[in-house]
């Protein structure tokens, strides 16, 4: 039986640092506020950077790490809503940029912060029926272009950055065990994007193209998502709180990883976040906070893995890997 192996990551984030005390110069807000009711300190903010320069940095990295070349893979799946061009997709500009060969397959996929797992699960499937034999999947986001930077309830909470993750079909129990998405269009307000530009001549009446988000109802439609995935995933697979060695959840708000955490009752140990460094990085949170992991050396051959997100549409996702 194939199964996807992650035999490499890799991720990037902008130089530029936006602390919280910053921000305080910015909008009404303090230090104080944003670290309690989030648990982020600072984000990276991306200064003239693309969401294909900063995919292709995390992607090269990853193929360094998987001890491969672009000319071995397959299929390319980019999880992002920041892409720089309506068209062509982020996936093909890597391709072009990393010299992965022409006929492969390179797309993206919409589904905001839950679009690395959305791309993991779409790779997940062509590795297993043998429609590739190599895949990059991407998370990117630069969601600083689609911030109102005088709304002080969103734009204290999200920062820039990508990550990537090399998959390679293979025999064995090492992989992904478990894969599952989700979404419910019928709340697709309560956290969105308009793409219209305000310039139209012929569309009168567009909206700034802000984010625009209801962060209660989102935080509890998080809490409830999260933790229906996780069991979802576990029933698939069998496995019980204990055999999970570590839980990688979409890094949005400290509070809604601890109620992930508690339901599972793990220790604070087994649990990676990374927020208060970069705060939320939508698409890219997970696979950025994989690659630290994977480097810290907190993910040792044959762990059990579990990642969880839910973002925009609304979507939510998890995935269980034994490593
Ligand atoms: O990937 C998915 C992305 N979205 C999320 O994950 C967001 C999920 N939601 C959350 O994380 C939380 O709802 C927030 C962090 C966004 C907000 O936390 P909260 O505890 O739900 O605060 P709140 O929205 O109920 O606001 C409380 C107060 C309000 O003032 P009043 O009405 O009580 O006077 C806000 O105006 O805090 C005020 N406020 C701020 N104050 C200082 C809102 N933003 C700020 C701010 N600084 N940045």
């Amino acid at each position: 039986m194939l199964r996807s192996r992650i035999i490499g990551t890799g991720s990037y984030v902008p130089e530029k640092v936006l602390t919280n005390r910053d921000l305080e110069g910015m909008v009404e807000t303090s230090d104080e506020w944003i670290s309690t009711r989030t648990g982020i300190r600072e984000r990276r903010i991306s200064a003239g950077e693309t969401a294909s320069g900063m995919a292709a940095r995390a992607a090269k990295a990853a193929l360094k790490a998987a001890g491969l070349s672009a000319k071995d893979i397959d299929l390319v799946v980019v999880g992002t809503v920041t892409a720089e061009m309506a068209f062509p997709s982020v996936a093909c500009l890597i391709q072009a940029e990393l010299g992965i060969k022409a006929g492969a397959a390179a797309f993206d996929v919409s589904a905001a912060c839950s679009g690395f797992l959305y791309a993991l699960d779409i790779a997940d499937r062509y590795l297993r029926s043998g429609g590739a034999g190599k895949a990059l999947v991407i998370g990117v986001d630069k969601f600083s272009n689609l911030i109102d930077w005088k709304d002080r309830s969103t734009c204290v909470l999200f920062g820039d950055g990508a990550g990537a993750a090399v998959l390679s079909a293979e025999k064995g129990s090492r992989g992904v065990l478990s894969c599952r998405i989700h979404s419910d269009g019928r709340h697709w307000d309560t956290l969105y994007c308009r793409a219209s530009r305000p310039d139209n001549p012929f569309e009168k009446g567009n909206e700034q193209p802000y984010l625009v988000m209801n962060g209660n109802e989102t935080f509890k439609i998080a809490v409830r998502t999260m933790g229906q995935a996780i069991k979802e995933v576990m029933e698939d697979t069998g496995l019980k709180p204990e055999d999970i060695s570590l839980l990688i959840p979409h890094q949005a708000n400290m509070r809604i990883i601890n109620a992930a955490r508690e339901r599972l009752k793990l220790p604070e140990e087994r649990v990676y976040t990374n927020l208060d460094r970069y705060g939320n990085t939508s698409a890219a949170s997970i696979p950025i906070a994989l690659d630290e992991a994977v480097r810290d050396g907190k993910v040792k051959d044959n762990d059990i893995i579990l990642f969880v997100a839910f973002g925009g549409g609304l979507t939510w996702a998890s995935a269980a890997v034994r490593w």
